[in-house]
């Protein structure tokens, strides 16, 4: 396995959507420069996992993959949200990298391992025994990959360092109101999942990212998260309130549980 080749293949595989002088647009960019954030946090998380040298490269191989679909999702349906578009950008993931052929120098089991990762990395949940443990290794390094990757760039856009053209963060632009709805508030301090549909602002959608340590599968992601004070961060920009406070605080705890035992 060739990881700069591949690397260099996705390059022109995404080198396809670019403009006639050669320039991405920035929702086409944003989503280019968010692989390479998965890539980065992939590498990061299996190395302090002490995974072999070879299936850390795996690893970063499956990162590199998993938001391939997004580029045609873009250019068909103007929308990165899989809902209003009808495309569910996982699963068509693996068909553009199986027509295309990307994954021939892999062996079956490598191939088995991006498949699944990119195939499941957007779901709720990945299905239960639907994938071997080797497989299964893979398919959590890539969804705790991509959360850090999402919880970061939302940091870095509230400091106001960078600019987000990403409308499955759409929510960070709405602005219904500044107040949190108690159903969030109760999910949230419960441990529960939220889903986007609660959502109706900034304020709703930033307290939703405190749900997700819940989800993160290895102890490293979690050492991450509170080394890099990403909830620390998120919590500047919420209200005064105190029960927020107070979710910043259980979630630290809860993330501190998650860095004593990887859910694997
Ligand atoms: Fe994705």
């Amino acid at each position: 396995m060739n990881y700069p080749e591949l690397a260099s293949r996705f390059a022109e595989y995404v080198g396809g959507y670019r403009s006639p002088d050669g320039s991405l647009s920035d929702a086409f960019l944003c989503k280019y420069q968010h692989t390479f954030d998965v890539v980065r946090f992939a590498g990061e998380i299996s190395a302090r996992e002490a995974f072999p040298v070879g299936d850390q490269l795996l690893g970063r191989v499956c990162a590199l993959f998993h938001d391939i679909a997004r580029f045609e999702q873009l250019k068909r349906f103007h929308t990165f949200s899989d809902k209003l578009s009808g495309f569910d950008h996982g699963y068509e993931a693996t068909r553009i990298l199986l027509e295309r052929n990307f994954l021939a120098d892999l062996t079956p089991a490598e191939r088995i391992c991006v498949l699944a990762a990119v195939e499941f990395h957007n779901k709720l949940a990945i299905p239960e025994g639907i994938c071997g443990e080797y497989a299964l290794k893979f398919a959590k390094l890539t969804r705790d990959a991509d959360k850090l990757a999402i919880l970061d760039l939302v940091c870095r856009y509230l400091k106001g360092e960078i600019k987000v053209e990403d409308d499955t963060l759409i929510a960070l632009s709405r602005s219904e109101g500044t107040e949190v709805s108690q159903e969030i508030l109760e999910a949230v301090l419960a441990g529960r999942a939220c889903s986007y549909g609660m959502i109706r602002n900034q304020n709703d959608f930033l307290t939703c990212l405190f749900a997700w340590p819940q989800d993160l599968n290895y102890a490293a992601s979690a050492s991450l998260a509170l080394s890099g004070n990403l909830y620390g961060t998120l919590r500047t920009f919420l209200p005064e309130d105190p029960v927020f406070t107070r979710i910043l605080n259980l979630t630290k705890k809860r993330l501190k549980c998650r860095c004593s035992k990887s859910k694997i």
